[in-house]
């Protein structure tokens, strides 16, 4: 892959860079990763999943973490999101290490500062789509009837205020990625962690869903942490971090990558 032609800023040039740059200096960190790392002990054989990453993102901006599949993208993800632990390393959100929660606070950390989207959707198939994204307001307490209210606002938000009754399969994959949109977004998080948003779509549906996660970033300022190998969320995003066999290689600021794009893209 080549990527002579742009600036890659290391992650202590970025740290560097806080002294200088008055605008960047005031965007707050709301996740920090130092020195993460991850192995997998599966007996005899041990897969070093993640070997070190170190990684700051700042409030509201939109992030990509790019690499090859098995360079621990989705791993990287389970750490931040606390879906599981780090081998050694920490992670901070807004400059709380979480490994100090406990399971009361890891929980309501899951449910209502990070909404999660996944590949393959995980929507429940019995539940209708606005069912599935009252789920996690239920959850978080909210009553009955603000949680109906409120889901179908974001609902409508995401261009699905004509199908609240129906349930997930009855629905295209574009249409199933918005629910599970909606539901991410349901108890208002302060950061959307996708990963790989648009893998199971086709381009036109994961265009739309592109432009969906960037339009509620521009509103509604909250972070957006997407795992991908869609050249086109590349092309969305403020900052890219390359991940590959566990490490993350460099980190590149999109304004500089203009040149790159189309060489990337046909790897
Ligand atoms: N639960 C697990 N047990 C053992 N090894 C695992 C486990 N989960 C992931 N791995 C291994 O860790 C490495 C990183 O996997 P990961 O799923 O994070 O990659 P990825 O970058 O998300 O890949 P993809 O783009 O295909 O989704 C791979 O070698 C994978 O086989
Ligand atoms: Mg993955």
């Amino acid at each position: 892959m080549e990527t002579s032609t742009s600036k890659a800023l290391s992650e202590q040039e970025i740290r560097d860079f806080l002294y200088f740059d008055e605008d960047i200096a005031e965007r707050r960190i709301v996740v920090r990763a130092q020195h993460v790392h991850k192995t997998y002990d599966l007996g005899r054989i041990k897969v070093k999943a993640l070997q070190g990453v170190d990684l700051c993102v700042f409030a509201g901006e939109f992030i990509a973490i790019m690499g090859p599949s098995g360079s621990g993208k989705s791993t990287f993800f389970n750490m931040i999101g606390g879906l599981d632990k780090p081998s050694a390393g920490k992670v901070f959100i807004d400059e709380v290490d979480i490994a100090q929660l406990d399971a009361f606070e890891l929980a309501w950390l899951r449910c209502r500062k990070i909404g999660y989207i996944f590949q393959s959707f995980n929507l429940i198939p019995v539940m209708t789509c606005l069912e599935n994204v009252m789920l996690p307001m239920t959850f978080a307490g909210v009553p009955s009837e603000e949680a109906f209210d409120r889901s179908c606002n974001i609902l409508r938000q995401v261009g699905l205020g004509h199908r609240l009754t129906h349930k997930p399969p009855q629905m295209s994959g574009g249409q199933q990625q918005r629910i599970a949109i909606a539901r991410a977004l349901a108890n208002q998080p302060a950061i959307i962690l996708a990963d790989e948003p648009t893998a199971n779509l086709d381009t036109n549906t994961g265009n739309e869903i592109i432009d969906l996660l960037v339009r509620l970033q521009e509103e509604t300022g909250v972070t957006v942490i997407s795992a991908t190998h869609d050249m086109k969320i590349l092309d969305r995003c403020e900052r890219v971090v390359w991940i590959r066999d566990g490490r993350c290689e460099r980190i590149e600021e999109r304004k500089n990558m203009d040149i790159q794009i189309g060489d990337v893209s046909g790897e």
